[in-house]
């Protein structure tokens, strides 16, 4: 009764910041960076971050927090946080143990491998991507019911599950930026629905608009009031089940029975003093991120200097292998052998640059490996919090594109994901569409597709060092690479280390893409000499970070790039 209360008078105190913001003509105060004593919070919104820090104060720990903080982002931003589908978390408790979640989605028991193909053989792009058919069952509420009965320390998951309902309930002030995300998807909302929903009735959205979800509010009380079967079974499961016959969707009762969220082995591996740990597959991202950083070590990188030609082009050439790599080798460990030891081996991963050339372009062609996609989807969120104890945790979560599948669940008011389409839809065989992949992520009955999601934890001669992580589909993996460089290596702060402009390579296509200034004129010039393609794209992930200071000082930064927040105190 108490921690109600105590929700209600937070909630009034979120109302009263963004009413008295809307006056400023700025929806929101964003901090994008901190220093702090005690505790840290970074996530894409603020609403969200007061939510973790007020649990935080209020005697939960790191993973307590982290809950009300996914509750809360499936709220406040819908295009991402999320209920309908999946992600991971990484902890490393403040004794230094580490553990590794995976509530990732998994293809329907009904899903089959070429359900993406057309009678030739071809793949139907929209059927992955859009709609009933392109959803994975659902691992957000299964993770964070097992998350809470593992480390949780607040003992009643209910008051967790609270601050979101607050939001939901009573709604919150839309940013400029989610503003105009949900009009720029409004006829795809109008398209995949045939329920009338919030999202559909109200055309054209405004910074300040208030959005009130109370479908979501009911859907939350469910899983507040019941916990797993608050969403997997009853009125939510009915819901959902409806919603999939109406679209002719696949997933059926059973495959919400027995959805089940994994503890993996965390991934632990090292770069010089400093200690990785990371998500294993289904993720690709740890094997991906230790095989960049077991290559780039071995070269004088802070001598050559921060995107300098020489620096630049070494990363660019461990971006490549690592891309080609995780293309052939990697995908759910449950269903394909993935050869993590081999693949994270010093000696293997020096044969790999045994090609490598300090003024010439390596050709993709020559890099032997599997063939990857480009489709992979970027709108995925991540957040990072360190509690006063000293425990850490990074989650990246997804309902892979914006506002996933696009299908809101009729009544219960949550987008679901179009994770599916992270299968690989025609594996080993490139189609007219350029639509391949490889045999390791080919779609199978309760398989988990691949991700490229990164939510790491670094620690510094044995003591908590960073916590971060980034949405950007196949581009997160080489955010994380970066910042980490650019604090370890090159001695930034955390917030120039994710405020600095990225670029990224991924083996195929064949292209350095740049954030636009992130190179200067002489070393894209260079780069090109040597044979590398350069080009100009949009913003490359949002990085949240928190970094422990040499002095204990605890700075959180915020990415520069959206509406994203750093809280602390
Ligand atoms: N859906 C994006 C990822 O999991 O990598």
């Amino acid at each position: 009764m108490r921690k109600t209360l105590l929700f209600s008078i937070i909630f009034c105190d979120i109302l009263l910041i963004s009413c008295i913001s809307n006056n400023n003509n700025t929806v929101f105060q964003y901090d994008k960076q901190i220093l702090a004593d005690s505790a840290m919070v970074v996530t894409a919104h603020p609403l969200a971050s007061d939510v973790g820090i007020e649990i935080l104060k209020s005697g939960g720990n790191a993973v307590d927090a982290a809950i009300a903080v996914q509750f809360a982002l499936a709220v406040v931003y819908p295009r991402a946080g999320n209920i309908g589908g999946g992600g991971f978390l990484v902890l490393r408790k403040k004794d230094g143990h580490a553990a590794t979640l995976d509530f990732r989605e998994k293809a329907p028991k009904a899903s089959f491998r070429d359900m993406y193909l057309d009678s030739l053989g071809n793949v139907i792009e929209e059927k992955s991507r859009f709609g009933h058919l392109s959803v994975g069952i659902p691992g957000v509420v299964d993770g964070m019911i097992e998350a809470h009965e593992r480390y949780g320390k607040l003992n009643n998951f209910a008051d967790l599950v609270a601050p979101a309902i607050n939001l939901a309930q009573n709604g919150f002030s839309l940013t400029f930026q989610e503003a105009a995300i949900l009009n720029k998807f409004h006829a795809d909302f109008e398209k995949y629905n045939t329920k009338e929903n919030i999202f559909i009735k109200n055309k054209q959205w405004k910074k300040g608009d208030k959005l009130i979800q109370t479908d979501l509010a009911k859907t939350l009380k469910q899983i507040q009031a019941k916990g797993r079967d608050g969403f997997y079974k009853g009125t939510v499961a009915k819901q959902l089940l409806a919603e999939m016959n109406r679209g002719n969707g696949i997933f059926k009762q059973d495959d919400l029975d027995t959805y089940r969220s994994k503890w993996r082995e965390p991934l632990i591996e090292a770069y010089k003093n400093y200690k990785i740990i990371s998500m294993p597959p289904p993720s690709s991202g740890g094997i991906a991120l230790v095989q960049m950083l077991k290559t780039v070590e071995d070269y004088p990188i802070k001598d050559w200097g921060h995107h300098s030609t020489q620096t630049t082009h070494l990363m660019v050439e461990a971006e490549r292998r690592a891309y080609a790599d995780r293309a052939t080798h990697l995908g759910d460990s449950d269903f394909w052998e993935v050869p993590r030891t081999s693949l994270l081996d010093k000696s293997y991963i020096k044969t790999r640059m045994s090609s490598f050339d300090p003024s010439k372009a390596t050709s993709s062609d020559s890099i032997q490996a599997g063939i990857i996609t480009n489709k992979e989807s970027e709108e995925t969120t991540h957040f990072s919090i360190v509690d006063e104890e000293g425990n850490a945790v990074a989650v990246t979560t997804t309902l892979n594109s914006n506002f996933g599948s696009k299908v809101l669940v009729g009544e219960a008011g949550f987008f679901l994901n179009n994770e599916m389409d992270d299968f690989s839809a025609k594996p080993g065989v490139p189609n007219q569409f350029d639509l391949v992949g490889a045999e390791a992520n080919a779609i199978e009955p309760e398989k988990r597709m691949l991700s490229s999601m990164t939510p790491t934890i670094f620690t510094k001669d044995d003591k908590l060092f960073m916590v971060v992580g980034s949405p950007g589909g196949s581009t997160i993996i080489t955010s994380v690479f970066q910042v980490f460089l650019n604090v370890a290596e090159h001695d930034m702060s955390m917030k120039d280390a994710i405020h600095n402009l990225r670029f990224h390579h991924q083996w195929l296509p064949n292209k350095v893409f740049i954030e636009e200034g992130a190179l200067s004129e002489t070393v894209i010039t260079d780069l090109e000499a040597m044979g590398h393609i350069v080009e100009i794209r949009k913003p490359i992930g949002r990085v949240e970070g928190i970094l422990i200071q040499e002095n204990g000082i605890i700075e959180g930064a915020a990415d520069n790039r959206g509406d994203d927040d750093a809280e602390g105190y």
